[in-house]
């Protein structure tokens, strides 16, 4: 999955050549899962046409203040356009436009924007090679990066003009990957591996039945979706549980049993700077395992159980040992029984959740969780979808080791 997508792109399209290149980018950022808007300045709509943008952004796209066209005329805000932007691209940027940039000049919309804009702007030159060369473009690039703008560099080559050298706007699919590297290059946890269990375990009893527990895997596939969203490697060791996981950075392991976890979690948790143990492990398994099909003979049927081993504790006892991340849910003395799994399990986060508050427990697509670190520090959270929980218990870890 690109790191773009979910992100709000906006492309600001200025008047050279190299914008009818535009259209490739636009459909590669759509595909890359990132919501597209375009911009262009008046010049640019002569080198490529502003429906062509539209119906690939699937987004209108503006070049004015208002829409002389439109009877129903409204003054486009560039300002709201700008906050909307996780990310800005200019491509192709024409000297023209890059002295604007450089002088705060807002003679069109498309610099308005710009000007407006917080987020990360990315900008493509493109010029002719004795442009490329002028004193005063080199000038503008020196300026540009101090406001913190960020070139992609432009490629040497057949230029408009006919003739060749450098100045040529750089390729979509490079534009878009010198972007997705300068993000990932800045992600917290980039370099970082983190290991996750999730979902219940199932414990034989025969061919056919188990003893299992109703998590549903949502929660510890939300944390692993936000570590890798982070720039983590993950290693998700997952009972069995219907929950897709689909991120490149995800290593997903598969185990029906608390012993299978267990032996799989042994054998990454050397590798890994932090362990989140978000599993419903089951406390017990049968002793013994029918072979055949258990027949309904007698009026009760007694099956001994033995502990399984309790694979959060055997990380805490680690002398070295990754952050500890352990959960909780408890049904009542809730705070009591959390502080002593946080001391008997030794982690740094425990993150507990009780059954009786409404939007938590097994299955759900929310959660209400309270965390409690190393000090005894408590941090009560609101009732969220398992996807903000797992920023919250995220940021929590971030915050207390990087
Ligand atoms: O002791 P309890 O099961 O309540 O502890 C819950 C925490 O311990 C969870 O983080 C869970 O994933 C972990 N655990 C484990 N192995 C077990 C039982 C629980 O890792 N056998």
């Amino acid at each position: 999955m690109s790191v773009l997508s979910g992100k709000n792109v906006l492309l600001g399209v200025t008047g050279g050549i190299a914008a009818y290149k535009t259209t490739y980018l636009v459909r590669l950022l759509v595909k890359a899962g990132a919501a597209v808007k375009v911009v262009m300045t008046p010049a640019s709509r002569d080198f490529v046409t502003p429906l062509t943008l539209s119906t690939l952004s699937k987004n209108p796209v503006l070049s004015s203040f208002t829409n002389e066209e439109d009877e129903n005329d409204t003054w486009n805000n560039h300002v709201d356009l700008g906050l909307w932007a996780d990310y800005m691209i200019i491509a192709p940027a024409t000297a023209n436009t890059m002295s604007k940039m450089v002088a705060g000049n807002i003679d069109n919309f498309l610099l308005a924007v710009y000007c407006s804009a917080k987020c990360p702007v990315y900008y493509a030159p493109a010029m002719d090679l004795d442009m490329f060369k002028h004193p005063s473009t080199a000038h503008n690039f020196a300026q540009l990066a101090s406001y913190g703008n960020k070139m992609i560099p432009a490629g040497t080559g057949e230029l408009a003009s006919g003739l060749s050298g450098e100045g040529r706007m750089a390729e979509p699919e490079d534009i878009l990957s010198f972007i997705e590297k300068d993000i990932q290059s800045q992600l917290p946890l980039m370099g970082k591996t983190c290991l996750i269990t999730a979902g219940p375990t199932y414990e034989a009893i025969d061919p056919v039945r188990f003893i299992g527990n109703h998590s549903s895997g949502k929660m510890g596939a939300a944390l692993a979706l936000e570590m890798a969203n982070l720039g983590a490697q993950v290693i998700l060791i997952m009972g069995p549980s219907h929950v897709v996981t689909d991120h490149a950075l995800i290593d997903r392991i598969d185990v029906q049993t608390a012993q299978e976890m267990y032996d799989t979690v042994h054998t990454h948790i050397h590798k890994v700077n932090y362990a989140i143990f978000s599993a419903a492990v089951a406390d017990y398994k049968p002793v013994h395992t029918a072979d055949q099909k258990i027949k309904k003979k007698s009026e009760t049927l007694t099956i001994e159980l033995t502990k399984n081993p309790d694979i959060l504790a055997s990380v805490g006892a680690m002398e070295q040992r990754p952050f500890l991340v352990g959960f909780a849910l408890e049904t009542e003395n809730e705070l009591e029984y959390a502080f002593a799994k946080a001391d008997k399990k030794n982690t740094d986060l425990l993150i507990l959740n009780s059954m009786r508050d409404k939007g938590a427990g097994f299955g759900k697509d929310t959660n209400k969780i309270t965390i409690i670190d190393r000090e005894r520090s408590i941090t009560e959270f609101e009732t969220k979808p398992k996807s903000e929980v797992a920023k919250d218990i995220v940021n929590e870890i971030i915050k207390r080791t990087l």
